[in-house]
């Protein structure tokens, strides 16, 4: 029997402008996805698994250059809400394809999982960046870029998020999106057709944030980090990924000296997944999150990422 789980994913920022080749800094987070594979003779497998695997094993066959795989049960239990911009189809992708190579005896190598879940991500989301992947497969705080089709940069970061920082933050469950991700892309790259000046703004904008983020957190500068997550969250809403009530939920956390943003695709009507919120003051946050009773977690950050379980 083999287990290997996956951490989801949180974007500190650079979503969307990261499938336009900027930066982005991603950072594992503390709830993982774990999928574990055992020989069977009669494996059973109900609809979403099939899908799965019918996703996954032509990535495998390709690769392994083989017609057919030995039979296989498989099963996932995972603490990462889907399509809620915490990584986890790349979770999936990544523990499935890690899980099913071990089985076969190959050699455990995080560049070539890595890679082969960006293939299996291609299908989930249409035209993704390779940072969601990379992040749940290296684990850690990640410094991305798409450099072109077959070229990304991918550095995990020697440091994490300092603690002064990320004892800070509060997670904030608005709902699941009623658009998923690869929607949520097409909108961008259709506004790009539409208001191309719109677009090119935000891009340069959040490239600018996205380079000052990185000396702020290894600071640990909470000033700083208040004022580049509130402009990189406003930047965002100028293409259109926050919701009403999601952008009126946020106006009220910086009411207070507080910072939050979407993180990941976001969503244009309803819910936008997980929100990532901040506040140099956690309690004056808290108590603002329990009175309007929103859903909340917090998790560890920089977590290490995809790994064999037994
Ligand atoms: C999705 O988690 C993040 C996006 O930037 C898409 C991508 O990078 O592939 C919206």
């Amino acid at each position: 029997m083999i287990k290997v789980s996956a951490p989801g994913k949180l974007h500190l920022l650079g979503e969307h402008s990261a499938v336009y080749g900027k930066p982005a800094i991603l950072t594992s987070v503390n709830l993982r996805l774990t999928v574990t594979i055992s020989a069977s003779v009669n494996p059973v497998f109900n609809r979403e698994l099939i899908q799965l695997k019918k996703i996954i094993e032509p990535i495998i066959k390709k690769q392994l250059e083989i017609e057919t795989l030995p039979n296989y049960q498989l099963v996932i239990s995972s603490q990462i809400p889907i399509g809620s911009g915490l990584g986890s189809s790349a979770a999936v992708c990544a523990a499935y394809i890690g899980a099913l190579l071990c089985f076969l005896e190959v050699k455990w190598d995080l560049s070539l999982i890595n890679r082969l879940s960006y293939e299996a991500e291609k299908v989930f989301q249409g035209n993704p960046s390779g940072g969601d992947n990379s992040t749940v497969v290296y684990g850690g705080l990640v410094w991305f870029r798409k450099e072109s089709v077959d070229l990304k940069l991918i550095q995990p970061l020697s440091f994490t998020i300092p603690s002064k920082l990320s004892k800070k933050f509060i997670f904030i469950n608005t709902g699941k999106p009623k658009e998923i991700t690869a929607d949520m892309v097409k909108l961008v790259r259709e506004l790009a057709k539409k208001k191309p000046k719109v677009v090119e703004k935000f891009l340069a904008d959040q490239e600018k944030l996205v380079k000052e983020l990185l000396p702020t957190i290894k600071e640990g500068n909470e000033q700083e980090f208040v004022r580049i997550i509130r402009e990189g969250e406003r930047n965002l809403e100028t293409i259109g990924v926050v919701s009403k009530t999601v952008r009126s939920m946020i106006r009220k956390i910086e009411a207070i000296g507080g910072a939050a943003k979407i993180s990941g695709a976001g969503g244009k009507i309803g819910g936008a997944g997980v929100v990532l919120t901040f506040h140099p003051d956690k309690a004056k946050l808290l108590k603002l999150i329990k009175s309007d009773n929103l859903p909340y977690f917090t998790a560890d950050l920089g977590v290490e990422g995809l790994k064999i379980e037994s």
